[in-house]
């Protein structure tokens, strides 16, 4: 393997990605409930981190966990994989974002769609995104091209509600129950669409946006820039849409204030990583420009997408969603992991 520009080699790395998340999952899961938000976020890293050590690539850390003086695994810039450093090995240079468990409260609560999840490409394949807000519209194919985040609220639904061939009443739109979302709330309701306002998870909310049946057709407003990334790569892969703009402090309510640094921290932070112009909107190729995108995801606790980890006595079940772009593969992967001896039982 020369450079990792080849499907073979991202196809084969998929089903390494769906270990490392799967491994994630589990950690995560068992410590499901507890209360402890922190907690089931450091099993999730830990897992993933361990996992990881053994995919044969090159790999580098271009989301994860923070900065390397704030985060000691899978920060930003860290290498990863079975390459040893030399880059000698011929593995392929792989750049990944990894959200080990996206809804830290949803798991330390028991609260539907908590998810372990990555995306990864070649170099330069996801924008290097900084941690901090991002204001997101998130749509399936068929709408995918004719809406615009600068437009107003009722008039994207109009569009929306004419490209899946129902009226707007019959749209559900999810959005994060937060304060900065008053106005946003407001001007759905008034446009005659229903709202699903989810406490957290506006990645899983993206996904059940982009695939049919799912009851959920559009997802907006503001929420962590890494999930938009992430998000991205998912869309590439379901032939969805993402649009998004970066958000500043003096952008949101008071109540995300202590969350985020000052803007001018914030701006001088996105020059670093080649944002030049802290207004411009992000289209899904600007944030995950890569040609060759996985994306990796196990449901960690109940979801409409995916199913959370169930135990048992001699083993555990999860279920994943692992997708490529070349080729172009959505797999639905149900695995139980037996532990047991001949005597274990798989059930359907
Ligand atoms: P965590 O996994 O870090 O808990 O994030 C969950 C989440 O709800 C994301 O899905 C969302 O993008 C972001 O947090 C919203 O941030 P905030 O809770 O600060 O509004």
């Amino acid at each position: 393997m020369s450079n990792g520009s080849n499907e073979t080699v991202f196809s084969a790395l998929s089903k390494e990605f769906l270990r490392v998340v799967e491994e994630a999952a589990i950690a995560s899961a068992r410590t499901m409930g507890l209360g402890k938000r922190k907690f089931s976020d450091q099993a999730a890293v830990e897992a993933m981190r361990e996992a990881m050590r053994t995919v044969p690539m090159n790999g580098r850390i271009v989301i994860g966990e923070g900065e390397r003086d704030k985060a000691p695994m899978l920060y930003i810039g860290e290498r990863v994989g079975a390459e040893t450093g030399d880059g000698e090995s011929g593995f392929p240079e792989v750049d990944i974002a990894v959200d080990p468990l996206e809804g830290t409260n949803l798991c330390a609560t028991g609260s539907a769609n908590a998810i372990a999840v990555l995306a990864a490409a070649e170099r330069g394949g996801l924008l290097n995104a900084p941690d901090m807000y991002m204001n997101k519209l998130v749509v399936g194919p068929a709408a995918r091209g004719c809406l615009d985040i600068d437009a107003p609220v009722a008039d994207n639904l109009k569009i929306l509600a004419e490209k899946l061939g129902r009226t707007i009443s019959d749209l559900v739109v999810s959005v994060l129950d937060r304060q900065r979302h008053e106005k946003l709330i407001a001007d759905i309701r008034g446009a005659g669409a229903r709202i699903q306002l989810i406490s957290d998870g506006d990645l899983s909310a993206g996904i059940s946006a982009a695939v049919g049946g799912s009851g959920v057709h559009a997802v907006m407003g503001i929420g962590g820039a890494p999930e938009g990334v992430l998000t991205a790569a998912a869309m590439k892969c379901l032939n969805g849409e993402i649009q998004a703009r970066l958000v500043l402090k003096d952008q949101l309510h008071a109540e995300d204030h202590g969350k985020v640094t000052d803007d001018a921290e914030t701006v001088a932070r996105m020059k670093e990583m080649g944002i030049a112009d802290p207004s411009r909107v992000f289209t899904t190729d600007d944030l995950a420009p890569g040609k060759h995108i996985i994306f990796a995801m196990t449901g960690v606790t109940d979801g409409k997408v995916l199913r959370g980890v169930r135990f048992f006595g001699n083993g555990k079940r999860t279920a994943s969603l692992i997708m490529t772009t070349l080729p172009h593969k959505v797999r639905f992967v149900d695995t139980v992991h037996v532990e047991g001896g001949p005597e274990t039982v798989i059930r359907f």
